[in-house]
């Protein structure tokens, strides 16, 4: 039988992928960042997962403004990485898991979550940001992959309630899959930010704070934070943490944080990683 070991939180900002890429993490301004994410990546080569199911969401590379799947599993063989403008990132590609995916797709499915399949489809940051920021650089990622994204781009987006139910949905799929693996799971995005508008740079420490205890003290609670709320107390792109919801959902009721760090600023966003044991959560 399948497990779910592990939930990782995780912002995605490009800019953290782009220091990366370009040897720059070691600099004054990224240099505290960086540091906290070591614990985490030692924990994780600790774990050796052998899939990482990713929530994340497209910010219009895969995808247009012509299609805009709510949610969409990928079970493809690999993903290329997207062009988002200035070329590829340099990261490996991401290997797949089809046999799995389409088990969780077909569980998902029959389980009335009405899952739109994508057999073919690049991966931006949203996706490979999260996998740099947890596995560092090495020359192939080392666990498959299966993304699931979930439109947070493009009014309405789906409630934090029906991604947790999402996610016990994906819990439920795993548990009845006939293979031995070992699977952590991924939500990513937030924490507060505006990229836009007159409240361009927003952050707000006392919300992104109160989500991440709420993480384990009450997750439930969380789920019930409104789109406007989120807008208001997180700024306009800090609703992509409903997708923290899924990875959440997907854990038992009693996951334990191992790990949390949080900064700010990277780029104009809050940035954290938080890591749920989910070994005896149950
Ligand atoms: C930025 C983009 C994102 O998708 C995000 O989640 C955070 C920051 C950016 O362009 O800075
Ligand atoms: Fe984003």
């Amino acid at each position: 039988m399948a497990r779910i070991v592990a939930g990782i939180a995780s912002s995605h900002v490009p800019a953290i992928g782009v220091a990366m890429d370009k040897g720059q993490t070691g600099t004054p301004y990224w240099q505290p960042l960086f540091r906290g994410y070591e614990p985490a990546r030692d924990w994780l080569a600790k774990l050796k997962p052998d899939v990482a199911i990713i929530v994340y969401n497209d910010h219009a590379s895969a995808f247009s403004l012509q299609l805009i799947p709510t949610f969409l599993i990928g079970v493809a063989d690999e993903f290329p990485i997207a062009d988002e403008g200035f070329g590829p990132r340099p990261v490996p590609v991401v290997r797949g898991s089809p046999r799995l995916a389409w088990h969780l797709a077909e569980s998902l499915i029959l389980d009335e979550f009405d899952m739109t399949i994508a057999n073919e489809m690049p991966v931006d940051h949203g996706l490979t940001v999260p996998l740099s920021v947890t596995c560092g650089q090495p020359a192939a990622w080392p666990f498959a992959v299966i993304p699931i994204c979930v439109n947070v781009v493009q009014f309405p987006p789906p409630t934090g309630a029906r991604c947790y139910k999402l996610g016990q949905a994906i819990a439920r799929a795993v548990a009845s899959f006939d293979e031995d693996l070992s699977i952590v799971i991924y939500g990513t995005g937030g924490m507060s930010h505006q990229l836009q508008g007159e409240r361009a740079g927003l952050i707000n420490r006392d919300f992104d704070t109160k989500f991440l205890d709420g993480m384990t003290r009450d997750p439930l609670a969380l789920t019930r934070i409104s789109h406007t709320e989120y807008m208001r107390e997180s700024g306009s792109e800090g609703v992509e943490m409903v997708m923290w919801h899924v990875m959440r959902g997907a854990l038992g009721p009693h996951a334990t944080e191992v790990y949390r760090h949080y900064h700010v600023p990277a780029s104009n966003t809050a940035a954290a990683l938080l890591i749920l044991d989910n070994r005896s959560a149950a």
